[in-house]
């Protein structure tokens, strides 16, 4: 019998069946992708792995008309290796041409876990935007904004706060309630924020219409749905309808999804070499066997083992990785060398990304939609 899980906006737990959830929330597994995104390990590894409407987006980049990516993230806690997996995506639509707007949510952030709007820069500056920046996003065609402060364009934050606006009066409470699994002001607010984070690239003072894909973690679906829905039933504006992409959780180091809050649970990009080798050793669920001899004799488990899970996400090369998979299965490499591996690969790649955020640092302000003064610098 299957374990039982939960994948909401607000809870995320159990050992998750991706295919009982593309069923439940009635997505449409990607298949039959080109080869621009097969080359891309996300795609080909089918970490992202369902989608809503994308063909419209595939058409745009076949016939080389424009499209929007946009995407969000709340700056809260540590930046892991959980959201390195939507900023790896940014990087790459970009690379197919896409026009980038990426959302710091620090409204959502203060309604939803009581974190001010300073600390919300303060995280966003120095955990998060280095870090989509040292992961290859480039300045070009690319506006992040925080949602406290759409833009330093009157004419452009207006369109966009009168869009979150007008949208409430088609929105209902069972509707907000699935999106947080309460309803209170603040939280409504947020939920019509995200609305018209997803929605307003299309307004023609943003250079709309123009198709627009969104890539989220599988719990952000109902926000997709409540923003399809209000887009459907408003008079005020014509939308195309959004498309979607879902990928995968990237496992906490014991399993479930992985936490900023527990360090036990997460890699953070900003952790150095000992501490990732002390917490793979220590923390990461293993697959293998108790004793040596048992695991030569019966093989581990790759499947559970968070180790190997880790380097689907992180070794590039399909041959090494399976070669990995088999060796384990068979029982020829043990648990602590499969960790060694990863530790390698892991610590390689953290000393080239920490090299690349320090200098992303003296490079934020090409990036932003609205100067410092902008920010709202009141304690709240
Ligand atoms: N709700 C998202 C989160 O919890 C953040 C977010 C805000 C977002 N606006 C968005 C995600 C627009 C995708 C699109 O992290």
């Amino acid at each position: 019998m299957a374990d039982k899980f939960v994948v909401t906006p607000w809870e995320v737990s159990g050992r998750i069946d991706y295919g009982k959830l593309v069923k439940e929330f009635g997505l449409t597994p990607l298949e039959g992708l080109p080869k621009a995104f097969t080359d891309n390990l996300l795609f080909r590894r089918k970490k992202v792995f369902a989608h809503r409407d994308f063909q419209k987006i595939l058409a745009a980049i076949k016939e080389r008309k424009p499209f929007v990516m946009m995407t969000g993230l709340m700056p809260t806690g540590k930046f892991h290796i959980g959201h390195a997996v939507v900023a790896r995506q940014m990087a790459f639509y970009q690379s197919l041409g896409a026009k980038l707007y990426i959302a710091v949510a620090d409204i959502e952030a203060f309604h939803a876990r009581g974190q001010t709007l300073e600390e919300s820069r303060r995280v966003a500056m120095e955990e998060y935007l280095p870090s989509y920046i040292a992961l290859g996003l480039k300045p070009e065609n690319c506006e992040v904004y925080f949602q406290s402060a759409r833009s330093a364009d009157a004419g452009r934050a207006n369109a966009y706060y009168r869009l979150q606006n007008m949208l409430a009066k088609h929105a209902t409470f069972s509707e907000f309630k699935a999106v947080y699994g309460e309803i209170s002001p603040g939280k409504m607010v947020a939920a019509l924020l995200q609305a018209a984070d997803m929605l307003h690239p299309q307004l023609p003072e943003f250079g709309g219409p123009v198709p627009v894909v969104v890539p989220v973690g599988t719990d952000q679906d109902p926000h997709l749905r409540l923003a399809r829905d209000l887009a459907a039933r408003t008079k005020a504006y014509r939308f195309t309808t959004l498309a979607s992409t879902y990928h995968v959780f990237v496992p906490g180091l014991g399993g479930g999804k992985m936490s900023s809050s527990d360090e036990r649970s997460c890699i953070a990009l900003t952790d150095d070499a000992k501490t990732v080798k002390m917490k793979v050793n220590k923390y990461a669920f293993s697959g293998g066997k108790d004793t040596v001899e048992a695991h030569r004799k019966h093989g581990g488990d790759p499947d559970v083992d968070v180790a190997y899970q880790y380097l689907t996400f992180f070794e590039e090369d399909d041959k090494k990785l399976k070669r990995y998979y088999d060796d384990y299965k068979s029982g020829k490499l043990l648990s602590g060398e499969l960790k060694a591996i990863l530790i390698a690969k892991l610590n390689a790649f953290l000393a080239e990304h920490q090299k690349r955020r320090e200098a992303a640092r003296k490079r934020l302000h090409e990036y932003l939609a609205a100067p410092e003064e902008f920010t709202p610098k009141q304690k709240h």
